[in-house]
């Protein structure tokens, strides 16, 4: 099993979206068996909570559901416990790394490293703007989703199933 974490700061925003976009498409490609996906904040702000509901109706209207998604806060043993651990931006991936211990460091990255179609590096956080931010999120996060799942069909053991 090759386990994901999205991470953003509250998780009621960009990584909830991050993590039904990407459960969808692995969902699709029926490796739900092989790929777990997770997501978390750096901050605590939120904990509990649902998605942000501007960021539920969004994505919705894209064909995912994110409501069955609860905010909780990135624990030290997730480094240990995921594989892929991406940050939404330049601020929570210096977090990460600062919190990830020396030898799982190789684990954290940019999420939109995996994007092809667009010259951003952050997904920019939308709490604060209006409806338009939310859709440029689920923008660049079904972007770099693809990426994603692209090379983790790559790997070794999981399927190539398109
Ligand atoms: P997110 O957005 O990191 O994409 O979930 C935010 C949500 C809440 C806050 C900041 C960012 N906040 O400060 O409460």
């Amino acid at each position: 099993m090759v386990k994901v974490l999205f991470v953003c700061l509250g998780n009621i925003c960009r990584s909830p979206t991050a993590h039904g976009v990407f459960q969808t498409l692995v969902d699709h490609a029926k490796l739900g068996e092989f790929i777990s996906v997770e997501s978390a904040g750096t901050g605590a702000y939120h904990v509990g909570e649902p998605p942000d509901s501007r960021s539920v109706q969004e994505a919705l209207k894209r064909g995912y559901d994110l409501s069955a998604i609860r905010a909780q806060q990135v624990n030290v043993s997730d480094f240990e416990c995921f594989d892929y651990i991406l940050a939404m931006d330049h601020s929570n991936l210096a977090v990460l790394k600062h919190q990830c211990p020396e030898q799982y460091q190789h684990k954290v990255n940019l999420f939109l490293h995996y994007g092809t179609q667009y010259a951003e590096e952050e997904v920019p956080d939308p709490y604060y703007g209006g409806g338009k931010g939310f859709l440029k999120v689920l923008d660049l996060v079904e972007d770099a989703a693809q990426g994603l799942l692209k090379e983790l069909q790559g790997l070794e053991g999981i399927p190539n199933r398109h």
